[in-house]
């Protein structure tokens, strides 16, 4: 895994509209697999070709031919709404044509191996792929077979690399522009903020991805949850991630959300749950549950957020869910401007695509 690096100039930031060359902005990366690989200089060209997403999106016609004639296959082993619109509309945004496969009706349900499909795809053209799987290191996999560019939407509970840079573009645009006490800071880092990501991050392949960006952004990071749900973070915690910058790991809801700048709430993920980790939904909502009381702990000011889907009433109340604070609707749309960024660099260096 690589030691992020701290910003030592800014990048480049590339001219969307035209077809992607990495080589002038300095992306080298030909599949995006976690964040645990990213510098922090990539960090930051993921975060600034976002921006020029976002103006794109802003735009009468939200289109660009950056990816025209290139292919994007999007194929999901699980179920997904936001993540897999999201590189759809995103894909398209960018002119690319898009193949989508959902496990379910294609030959994946007559027995196909994945090896067997993703060189089915690559026959049929496939170019960039796009996938979601209920077994960690799918990905991975996929990406020693195929011939073009891999982006994990989600592997088991390993990680969820595109989740976790829109979380930290979506927080950046609120909190990255001056530090708590006033002062300026470099670029629109995380630098001394309190992010709290809060609930059954266990399962969570979104906290894992999170965990290396916002270490790296030098956010003061805080995992909390029940202790059954938080089992073997201490020793990652204790450990460090992104250049071994260490975060805190608390079953206590009011010390994790004193004062915090940023809360993100997880879904309790009972479909990758083993029984006996929690007594009920009823105890765990009661105990661990975002409400507004609980909310009032942290600043007033304090970012909501959630990756989706959500159960209110569990996890999140209601009123929280839809309230002043929350960010919840903001992270979609940041999403589709996250995920064109990643789609146009990936592009570039694609052995399929211009950077051979
Ligand atoms: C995921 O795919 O991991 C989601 O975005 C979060 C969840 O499933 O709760």
């Amino acid at each position: 895994m690589t030691a992020i690096d701290r910003p030592t100039s800014e990048p480049e930031v590339p001219v969307v509209d035209s077809p992607p060359d990495a080589r002038p902005v300095g992306w080298s990366h030909r599949h995006l697999l976690d964040t645990d690989v990213l510098s922090w200089a990539d960090i930051e060209l993921v975060m600034r070709t976002a921006d020029e997403m976002r103006d794109v999106l802003a735009r009468p016609i939200a289109r660009v031919p950056a990816l025209r004639g290139r292919s994007v296959t999007i194929l999901f082993y699980e179920a997904s709404t936001r993540t897999r619109v999201s590189f759809e509309v995103a894909a398209k945004n960018l002119s690319a044509d898009v193949v989508n496969i959902a496990a379910a009706a294609s030959s994946i349900a007559k027995g196909e191996s994945l090896v067997d499909t993703v060189r089915t795809v690559e026959a049929l053209g496939a170019q960039m792929l796009v996938i979601r799987h209920a077994v960690s290191g799918a990905p991975y996999l996929a990406a020693e077979t195929f011939g073009g560019s891999v982006v994990n939407a989600g592997d088991g509970w390993h990680a969820h690399p595109t989740q976790a840079l829109l979380d930290l573009y979506t927080m950046r645009a609120h909190l990255g522009e001056s530090s708590p006490e006033g002062g300026s800071l470099d670029g629109r880092s995380l630098e001394g903020r309190k992010v709290v990501i809060l609930g059954d991050v266990l399962h969570s392949r979104v906290a894992r991805s999170n965990i290396w960006t916002l270490t790296a952004a030098g956010a003061d990071l805080w995992l909390c949850g029940p202790p059954t749900l938080l089992h073997g973070f201490e020793a990652w915690a204790a450990r460090g991630a992104a250049a071994g910058r260490r975060f805190q790991v608390t079953s206590s809801v009011d010390d994790a959300l004193r004062d915090a700048d940023v809360v993100m709430a997880l879904r309790i993920q009972r479909e990758r749950m083993a029984s006996g980790l929690l007594p009920s939904l009823r105890e765990y909502a009661a105990r661990w549950g975002l409400t507004a009381e609980r909310l009032a702990l942290a600043r007033p000011d304090a970012l909501v957020m959630h990756p989706g889907p959500m159960n209110e009433g569990v996890e999140i109340a209601p009123d929280v869910a839809v309230g002043a604070q929350s960010r919840i609707t903001e992270q979609v749309k940041n999403g589709v401007a996250v995920r064109m960024a990643l789609l146009y660099l990936l592009a570039g260096v694609a052995p399929h695509g211009g950077g051979e």
